[in-house]
């Protein structure tokens, strides 16, 4: 593959829209060689991040929008996910892992740093919250592709 390819996609905060986002994702994503258990990494920090934009930024409120944007180039994956929920006043505690609230285990970002290669969440209190996550092509499989 040569040619970069990518999607946008502004969904409702509903919970069912946690599957399309990750379904989306995957499809994109098996356009490079990407092995089954990195694709199946990919599913979980997707879920985890929209899920996070859905439960938290909107607090489970189903009118707000979420944001999917992901792009598939040579050696990499690059999924960016955004809503203008109310944010986190200390995304470096909210990275820690078990800082979730009440019974959440806290472990959604942590998985998303523990399965992607970069992570970067950006948030304004009040504004939204941005992550953007990257994942590298295996080299190997980049070599053995060929073009
Ligand atoms: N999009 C977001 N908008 C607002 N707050 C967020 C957002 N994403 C994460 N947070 C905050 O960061 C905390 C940590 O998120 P993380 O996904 O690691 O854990 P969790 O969602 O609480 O639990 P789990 O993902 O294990 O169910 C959340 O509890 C929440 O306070
Ligand atoms: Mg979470």
């Amino acid at each position: 593959m040569t040619e970069a390819n990518s999607f946008s996609l502004d969904v409702a905060s509903h919970p069912d829209n946690v599957g399309l986002a990750r379904l989306a994702v995957a499809a994109l994503a098996a356009g490079a060689p990407f092995g089954v258990p990195d694709l199946e990494e990919i599913r979980v920090a997707v879920s985890e991040a929209v899920t996070n934009a859905v439960q938290h930024g909107y607090g489970g409120r189903r009118d707000g929008r979420v944001r999917i944007e992901a792009t598939l180039s040579q050696d990499r994956l690059k999924v960016v996910v955004s809503d203008q929920g109310r944010g986190i006043e200390d995304v470096a505690l909210a990275r820690q892992a078990a800082a979730g609230e009440g019974e959440r285990l806290g472990l959604g970002i942590l998985f998303m740093e523990t399965f992607m290669d970069h992570v970067v969440v950006e948030s304004h209190p009040g504004q939204g919250t941005r992550v953007v996550m990257e994942k590298r092509v295996p080299v190997a499989a980049l070599a053995a592709d060929g073009d």
